[in-house]
């Protein structure tokens, strides 16, 4: 519930009032979309055979993987992140005994020394590892230089046969390079379902794979997505959690708190942040409104973690521009929890903090700043999480995707799309001199050429 604070940086009831009335038509006709096919994520908590086809596939990989590796970026990355940080223990890599699977390793990025320990590291491992391509498009550079790396590697460590056996393949059932890559080679193969982007893709055999393989209750992870779409769907704005949320976010929004900070208080939730920081990002910000209008719309998703940033940010937050909504990620019962030791003799001033629960210091700073940012009439929000499981996390993910939508809607933009990620990956296909035509009449190769023209390093600019 955001905190009242006033006619400017707050929400008057009358103000409550008018979102209600105006988000109120746009609940319905999420709902209509949706019933027409138009927004297929919205059913994927019920697709019981993708769930299936994965519990089968990490069944089959029992016992024969100890390393999983994603390839992936963008929204075929930062679910799995965001899944495995949320999920399982921070020492999940490091502590056997704390682990039901595999070590996890996400790629979303092509840093060459990154990769290069990595694979020194996994040295004579690969027998015991599966490497988990993922690609909606299946034409991204990225993820397609990692596989190709890797695919060599194991032709040339285990040869043509064995090398399949260790590669998994996330893709569409029948477009992109990926698929098929993955049909001439004989390589298993989980499927996107159609309509289905990168970053509404978490809960699909994106996000669920890599999941399952580390012992992630993904029944759950689905099951809270269910009750929560029983939530977002209700055509009652002040019973229906994703309308409120976006509503709130569309109000100060238009009262000049252009960025949205997201500021987790725990450690489990905060790759979420980085996950939703893509999913507003990309899907709200946008040029042109669904007349085709240049409208340069879109809030700014900053990511920042209690009680971490208090000590680099907060000063920014309460003293600088007032252009910022905060919403905080709580949770109210931490699963473990630590008590704090007695103060030495010699430095009773700590006393007061002895023998509390840590999880207590830490609640108590998220009020704290809170507080401290409502004096400075900076509007906060909280998502409080009764605890964090693979059922609130699915509760979570469902809650924002429907909040992204019917931010899209009340912004009137397509939230779906992305045309300003393409041209970028399509300039690098052409400074990587692929064959062939840009745009009819119009060759990769004049392409690369017009960039390398604006991208000459004059030298009497170099200090
Ligand atoms: O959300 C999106 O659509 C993007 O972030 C994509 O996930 C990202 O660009 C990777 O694309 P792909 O999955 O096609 O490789």
């Amino acid at each position: 519930m955001a905190d009242v604070i006033g006619d400017e940086h707050g929400i008057t009831p009358a103000q409550l009032k008018d979102l209600a009335q105006t988000t109120a038509p746009l609940i319905q006709q999420l709902n209509k979309e949706r019933q027409d096919g138009e927004t297929p994520y919205r059913d994927l908590p019920y697709n019981s055979k993708i769930a299936q086809e994965v519990k089968e596939l990490v069944e089959e990989l029992k016992g024969r993987c100890e390393n999983l590796v994603v390839f992936g970026i963008g929204g075929s990355a930062l679910g799995n992140i965001a899944l495995q940080t949320a999920l399982n223990p921070y020492m999940h890599n490091l502590d056997e005994n704390q682990r039901t699977g595999p070590r996890l390793f996400v790629f979303d990025n092509i840093d060459p020394p990154q990769l290069v320990s990595f694979l020194d590291w996994l040295g004579d491992k690969l027998e015991k590892t599966i490497f988990n391509a993922i690609s909606k498009s299946g034409w991204t550079a990225e993820t397609a230089a990692q596989f190709m790396i890797v695919r060599q590697l194991l032709l040339d460590k285990l040869g043509p046969d064995d090398c399949k056996k260790q590669i998994i393949t996330t893709t569409d059932a029948n477009q992109g390079i990926l698929r098929s890559i993955a049909n001439n080679a004989g390589i298993k193969s989980l499927v996107i379902p159609e309509g289905i982007g990168g970053r509404f893709s978490v809960l699909s055999a994106v996000g669920l794979f890599s999941a399952a393989m580390c012992g992630i209750d993904i029944d759950s992870l689905l099951e809270g997505a269910r009750d929560m779409d029983a939530r977002v769907k209700c055509e009652d704005f002040y019973k229906n959690p994703a309308a409120i949320n976006a509503a709130i976010n569309y109000h100060f929004y238009n009262r000049g708190k252009r960025i949205s900070v997201m500021m987790p208080y725990s450690y489990h939730l905060k790759d979420l942040s980085d996950w939703y920081r893509q999913l507003w990002a990309e899907s709200l910000g946008k040029k042109e409104d669904l007349t085709g209008n240049d409208v340069h719309i879109g809030p700014t998703p900053v990511k920042a973690l209690g009680t971490t940033d208090q000590h680099s940010q907060v000063q920014l937050y309460r003293e600088g521009p007032n252009d910022k909504l905060f919403t905080f990620l709580q949770v109210r019962n931490f699963d473990k929890d630590i008590k704090i030791g007695p103060a030495p003799e010699y430095a009773q001033e700590l006393g007061f903090l002895a023998g509390k629960d840590l999880s207590e210091l830490l609640n108590n700073e998220k009020k704290a700043t809170e507080y401290a940012l409502l004096e400075s009439e900076r509007p906060c929000l909280t998502v409080l999480f009764d605890r964090v499981n693979a059922y609130t996390i699915g509760q979570f993910i469902y809650l924002y995707e429907v909040t992204t939508s019917l931010a899209g809607a009340l912004f009137g933009i397509n939230p779906y799309d992305q045309p300003a990620v393409e041209l970028g990956k399509q300039a690098t296909f052409a400074l990587m001199s692929k064959p062939g035509d840009y745009e009819p009449g119009y060759t990769y190769e004049e392409f690369a050429n017009k960039i390398q023209s604006l991208n000459k390093i004059d030298e009497k600019f170099l200090v």
